[in-house]
């Protein structure tokens, strides 16, 4: 597991964007994992921008997200699918039946089959994660045990905290999601991580404190993942130091 600081979260996302389309210039049809929320925003800007600039092809892309809230439609406009409809996917020339999302409305069971035969079938060149405030990865949340697959969960309170600055009200924010499993982010050819701002530090610090794969630290199975990179900016490392 490599780690990478950067200037600023700008020259982070940067950084990102340039590891995904090195990958796309070497395999028109690669399947990119993706996360949505505020970490990897950026990328997804500059992304759109090189696409426009003519440096980089979506139309044999193939792409899945990480994870969805139960009970949201990719029409809600608080939902993980709509997010990537107005970040990426709808900036792009990303063919509609190369995207991979989760129904939230669905059966998480239906749902979990479906994306774990895809992912069999086709293995993640490269997956951009963000990282919660407790070390979660996708909706991976500290628990005793990893969970290999796609499964439903039930979000923890201090994610629930966090994500409810994109709802009107904490009450609003789905308690359960649904989420790729730890098989299918340890078994991505190339994973990056992306954190930024000073409460990801403690996150940040405890994944490098040791060499320990701790399901309570759930970004901690990225020590195990063949080819694993962290970049954070300047600022959240001086916070990790101190
Ligand atoms: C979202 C996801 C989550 C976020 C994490 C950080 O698809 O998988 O693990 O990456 O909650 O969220 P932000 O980036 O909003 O701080």
């Amino acid at each position: 597991m490599k780690l990478v600081v950067t200037e600023s979260y700008e020259k982070s996302s940067r950084l990102l964007a340039d590891m995904f389309e090195e990958v796309i210039a070497g395999k028109k049809n690669a399947v990119l994992g993706l996360a949505t929320g505020s970490s990897p925003e950026g990328m997804y800007e500059c992304l759109v921008e090189d696409y426009r600039a003519g440096k980089v092809d979506f139309s044999q892309i193939h792409t899945i997200n990480l994870d969805e809230y139960c009970g949201l439609s990719r029409s809600h406009t608080q939902s993980f699918g709509y997010f990537m409809d107005r970040r990426l996917f709808s900036k792009v020339n990303i063919k509609e039946e190369n995207i991979m999302l989760i129904d939230g409305t669905a059966s998480a069971e239906e749902q979990a089959e479906r994306y774990d035969t895809f992912l069999r079938e086709h293995p993640i060149d490269i997956l951009v994660l963000g990282i919660g405030t407790n070390g979660h990865i996708g909706f991976n949340e500290p628990e005793a045990v990893f969970h290999a697959n796609t499964h439903q969960v039930e979000l923890a309170k201090e994610t629930i905290q966090a994500n409810s600055r994109f709802f009107d009200k904490a009450q609003d924010v789905p308690a359960s999601a649904i989420t790729m499993g730890m098989a299918g982010i340890a078994g991505a050819r190339k994973v990056v991580l992306i954190a930024s701002g000073e409460a990801k530090a403690d996150a940040i610090k405890r994944l490098f404190a040791d060499d320990l794969v701790d399901p309570m630290l759930p970004c901690s199975i990225l020590k195990v993942c063949r080819d694993a990179t962290v970049v954070i900016d300047r600022t959240l490392y001086e916070r990790m130091k101190a």
